[in-house]
């Protein structure tokens, strides 16, 4: 990272006009758009609750995590703020290959005036907190326990940050954020979706200011994101085809929480499928492409029926000759 992020929010912006949020709120934003301020997304719906308490971290120096279900829109949600706000922001995904040394820093050999020599380059945690961007921990529960010591200090508030081999102490940008997405609480994969997390260590997850939790909305908001996204579905049969595709969505959560099924559908898995019924123009087969084929063989006539349900029509093709298969055997 060599790039210089300076300044600081030189303007106050009000959350109603930029986030559509019944809110009297006023908050700190830039007024120019530094290279790592994140693309504006214009359909992105944001949701009240979440956004406030992303904003806090923002203008009151919260550390915010966002807990939830896959592809509920946490890492999109924390970045679509930022860009609202120009807030220059970096996203590290934590995953098992992060090491200490990556956060941190280590010595590396540059070439200086033709001359081989040796020099401490700065981690990703160092030099994100001298400078005014919202550092975001991407899949915090997948982090290694190793490194996640390496977070917990610059998670308090006056959050100093020592480099040992350097000798030096390191004060956080008066602008310096923090924020995490996960999907568990930090207890482990306890429902079986989310192989390879980590349980977290509570002395951490206590340092924790604010947690948010997005989890499936409620349907006509998730019927909303769809149409967002796929704004060539805004007819009246675009419209009833996307509530069929909730529906279907709707009942794998049901089947999956009452142990029928071993999957569900995420809010991305519906935006897939409406994005991939273009593409093939036929919703059974687009079906069949984005989520059917990764379910268990087993369970897939169970998919098949709640299609069934909220279609009216068979699955037809594959899972056919699958139950015809299953019945053979
Ligand atoms: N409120 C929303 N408005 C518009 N698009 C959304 C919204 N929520 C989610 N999406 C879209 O859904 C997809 C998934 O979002 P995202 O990657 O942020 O999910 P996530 O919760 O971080 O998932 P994971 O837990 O798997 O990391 C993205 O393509 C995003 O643009
Ligand atoms: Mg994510």
């Amino acid at each position: 990272m060599t790039d210089i992020v300076t300044g600081k929010p030189d303007r106050m912006v009000a959350v109603r006009t930029v986030f559509g949020i019944d809110s009297s709120l006023m908050v700190p934003a830039f007024s120019e758009r530094d290279d790592h301020v994140p693309e504006i997304d214009e359909v992105y719906r944001f949701n009240p609750e979440v956004t406030l308490a992303i904003l806090a971290g923002f203008s009151r120096d919260r550390r915010v995590m966002v807990q939830g279900l896959h592809g509920t829109g946490k890492s999109t949600h924390i970045e679509q703020v930022a860009a609202r706000l120009n807030w220059p922001c970096v996203r590290v995904n934590l995953d098992g290959h992060i090491s200490r040394l990556d956060l941190v820093g280590k010595d590396a050999i540059v070439v200086r005036d033709d001359l081989q020599i040796t020099e401490f380059q700065e981690g990703i945690v160092p030099w994100a907190l001298q400078r005014p961007v919202a550092l975001i921990f991407d899949e915090y529960d997948a982090g290694r326990p190793d490194v996640m010591f390496v977070i917990q200090r610059i998670l308090e508030r006056d959050g100093k940050f020592t480099l040992l081999d350097q000798n030096r102490v390191i004060h956080p940008h008066p602008y310096f954020r923090m924020f995490a997405t996960t999907n568990t609480v930090g207890l482990g994969n306890l429902n079986g979706l989310y192989h390879g997390t980590q349980v977290l260590n509570h002395a951490q997850m206590d340092r924790w200011n604010v947690v948010a939790t997005l989890n499936y909305l409620p349907r006509a908001e998730e019927a909303g994101i769809v149409l967002a996204r796929v704004p060539e579905l805004a007819d009246e049969a675009g419209r009833a085809l996307i509530e069929s595709m909730v529906s279907v969505a709707e009942l794998t959560r049901k089947g999956f929480a009452s142990g029928d099924l071993s999957t569900l559908m995420s809010p991305r898995t519906v935006i897939n499928w409406a994005e991939n019924c273009q593409i093939f123009h036929d919703p059974a087969m687009a079906f069949r492409l984005t989520f059917l084929n990764k379910c268990d063989e087993a369970e897939r006539s169970i998919v098949a029926e709640y299609f069934q349900r909220c279609f009216g029509t068979e699955l037809e093709a594959e899972a056919n000759v699958e139950n015809h298969a299953a019945g053979i055997r």
